[in-house]
């Protein structure tokens, strides 16, 4: 049992292998937050010494007795507003007569096998059967509102879940105007904040600050979960490193505006409450309805940022994702973006078709301007059937033809947006979204569709359908090019930012459950839409439209904290890159992509025989680690904001059998320093071979010494390697381990 109620002690402890989360139904219905953290036993209630701090209010009911019981200093499970609590509210409704709040206690609670669903949106599933769900719910007798708040236990991948119902049961209409999925205080602990910020073509740029007192937000406006925040965060121990300490992370599966809040308050503590974005969000219950809040995944460890990266990972794979794909070899594609942008036609993909087959690639994947009359960024999005004058006779006898190669194929489609120059537009104008009597915004000359009209949703889904049904597809890029502007459309304004995230929710359940043959890649003008709610679909998002090999370390480890290696789209590009203009070496561009679901966007035309060779030959190595790199668990070798000049990471098997090293040298030095690593997770007894030890692109001015073909796990992991001096711009290096004997 993973979910204990103790009734003398009225404490409900949640268990996993690994961490412990403990509530108690308290005084007057308070549901009280005891403890998450370390595994531990016992009654954590007294933790909490309730003390008179000035100027908190004590509950009417206790002021004779106490003037030590605040629901302003007292961890709450679920904190309401205008009801005693002075610091940030989960929940906050009004009615028509004016009263607005929540001041919510404890009603009943239930403990029963399996997982909570939650309609219309992402959810994390049970594919193993461990899954345990404790639902806890609150009433505002006087409001009429009740709160089932939900958790869900996965005692062996050390996950809870978190979820939020409320459901009016009053007599008359009531607006909800904050609705978050998770309210968690921390009492004790000098908490570090580590996010992930960024802008278009540079997403997910990890940050580490620590938490001083006031509040830090990290948020979104934009409609989708956006470039320049993620919804994911790290509290970590001010001491944790990547191998050491407390960390718990928090990650929304939503791919709309989010807001994640903290903080600080008067004693110390930490209160985290995240969900939905509240700035302009109203939304009316009629008596009866229920808001279900998104989904909040939760982990913590005691040991370390890499420990925790791993839970994510491993539980994003296997327990949210429900595409086939998701625990399965992807294919190696060639997509012709960067090869070609708009200027195509038959038979240049064709020919780009031909070059992928004889690199050894899988899949070719036609981008943007297949359609309409699109010749620029300028027109025809929402028209989705064949640009006659690129692709003269269609897209069936091109599809033939990628087949014949014996090559699967691939489409790009951005289904949410329309262009106003198009016959879409022109035939339902009053399906984009805009304010009336204004202009809309416009952002890369392409407007909303509104996703809250049931028709357009419906739409979309047919028209996708009819694609797919139509044509041999096996895999779709699915774009997003712009952020949400001139909120108005078919829902009330309040409800519309959210119920357009429903919508797309509906379409891709939609399309996916018609479709479970094709592998769908979610893309939002590069990672603007990278989260938890997307993933539970599409195995792999496009991580960013800078595929600058030295631009992606940064980018592709802010995304690792959170999102597994599967799920973050990766390609070699041209060099110089079409997006920074760096040099770097094939290889090493490589051993970057292949940190990810790996492919190529290039032109195989523009490269020479030799390179053509190289190509061939990561695609052997690929295959080769395609397993290691997809289901293995994640070590970065160095530590955030180290000075250092270069950068590391290892993968390691479940079995500890395998591991793939991989390092790139981002800033060449004159009498450079040894570059000496410790490796981590392997197996301390076992023994190592180097099956494989690839130095790519170097000039080595010393004649590299001979290495011993084995070592113990050991001598890795505590004496450690030092590699050769490496000279030249960006060498790369990766050192495949197999381990030879227990
Ligand atoms: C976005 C994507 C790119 C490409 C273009 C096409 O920017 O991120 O990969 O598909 O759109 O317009």
């Amino acid at each position: 049992m993973s979910i204990v109620y103790d009734a003398s002690a009225k404490t409900l402890s949640l268990n996993t292998r690994e961490s412990s989360y403990q509530m108690q139904i308290g005084p007057l219905g308070y549901l009280l937050h005891g403890y998450y953290g370390r595994r531990a036993e016992g009654n954590f209630t007294s933790l909490h010494r309730q003390k008179d701090v000035g100027f908190s209010p004590v509950p009417y009911e206790l002021a004779e007795k106490t003037r030590g019981f605040s629901p302003d200093t007292l961890p709450l499970e679920l904190s309401g507003a205008n009801a005693g609590d002075f610091r940030l509210p989960a929940v906050c409704v009004s009615l028509p007569d004016g009263r607005r709040g929540a001041d919510l206690r404890y009603v009943r609670h239930e403990i029963r096998k399996g997982k909570y669903a939650l309609p219309g949106l992402p959810a994390a599933l049970d594919p193993d059967g461990e899954a345990e769900t404790l639902s806890v719910t609150l009433r505002d007798e006087t409001l009429g509102l009740e709160a089932e708040l939900l958790y869900a236990v996965y005692e062996s991948r050390d996950v809870i879940t978190r979820a939020l119902r409320l459901k009016n049961i009053g007599g008359g209409q009531m607006k909800l105007e904050k609705a978050a999925s998770c309210c968690l205080d921390l009492p004790f602990g000098d908490w570090d904040l580590l996010h992930f910020h960024g802008r278009h073509a540079m997403e997910r740029q990890p940050e580490r600050q620590p938490l001083l007192h006031g509040e830090t937000r990290i948020a979104s406006r934009r409609g989708e979960s956006s470039h320049q925040h993620n919804p994911f965060l790290i509290l970590c121990d001010r001491h944790a490193t990547e191998d050491a300490g407390d960390c718990l992370g928090v990650m929304l599966v939503y791919s709309g505006s989010f807001e994640m809040a903290l903080e600080k308050d008067q004693m110390d503590a930490l209160r985290l409450v995240a969900g939905i974005q509240p700035e302009g969000f109203s939304w009316t219950l009629g008596p009866g309805d229920c808001f279900d809040a998104p989904e909040c995944l939760l982990c913590f460890r005691h040991d370390g940022l890499n420990a925790l990266s791993q839970r994510f990972h491993r539980f994003l794979r296997r327990d949210l994702c429900r595409s086939a794909f998701s625990e399965k070899a992807r294919p190696i594609l060639l997509n012709n973006w960067e090869a070609t942008y708009f200027d195509f036609d038959r038979e240049k993909i064709l020919s780009l078709a031909r070059e992928a087959r004889d690199l050894g690639a899988d899949l070719f994947v036609l981008d943007d301007g297949w359609f309409g009359r699109r010749s620029d960024d300028r027109s025809s999005l929402g028209d989705w059937f064949v640009n006659e004058e690129k692709l003269s006779g269609g897209l069936e006898p091109l599809i033939r033809g990628v087949k014949e190669l014996g090559l699967r194929f691939g489409l790009w489609v951005e289904p949410e947006m329309v262009s106003e120059d198009s016959a879409l537009f022109r035939a339902h104008p009053d399906w984009a979204l805009r304010v009336p009597g204004r202009k809309p915004f416009l952002s890369r000359s392409e407007l909303v569709l509104d996703l809250s009209r049931p028709a357009v949703a419906d739409w979309i889904f047919e028209t996708l359908k009819d694609l797919l049904a139509r044509y041999d597809i096996d895999y779709i890029k699915w774009d997003c090019n712009r952020s949400l502007t001139d909120l108005w459309g078919f829902a009330p304004a309040g409800e519309l930012a959210h119920r357009w995230v429903l919508g797309l929710y509906s379409v891709m359940d939609r399309i996916t459950a018609a479709f479970p043959q094709v592998l769908f890649e979610g893309c939002a003008g590069g990672g603007g839409r990278f989260d938890a709610g997307i993933l539970s679909w599409f195995p792999q998002i496009w991580c960013s439209d800078d595929t600058d090999p030295i631009e992606r370390l940064t980018i592709q480890r802010g995304t690792g904290y959170g999102y597994p290696l599967s799920s973050i789209g990766a390609h070699v590009s041209a060099s110089p890159n079409h997006q920074t203009g760096r040099s770097t070496p094939l290889d090493t561009r490589a051993t970057v992509a292949m940190a990810g679901a790996f492919g190529y966007e290039l032109d195989p035309g523009k490269l020479s025989e030799e390179e053509k060779t190289r190509i061939r030959a990561q695609i052997r190595r690929f295959r080769g680690y395609e397993k290691l790199l997809r289901e293995g668990d994640l070590f970065r070798l160095t530590e955030l904001g180290d000075e250092r000049d270069y950068e590391a990471w290892q993968l390691v098997s479940e079995e500890k059998d395998e591991s793939l090293l991989s390092l790139v040298i981002t800033r060449p030095r004159a009498n450079a320093k040894p570059l000496h690593l410790r490796l981590k997770g392997l197996d301390p007894e076992g023994r190592y071979r180097m099956e494989n030890y690839d130095v790519f692109d170097a000039f080595l001015p010393e004649p590299a010494e001979e290495q011993p073909g084995e070592y113990s796990g050991a001598a890795l992991m505590y004496a450690g390697l030092t590699l050769p001096r490496m000279m030249g711009d960006y060498p790369s290096v990766q050192i495949f381990l197999k381990k030879t004997k227990e």
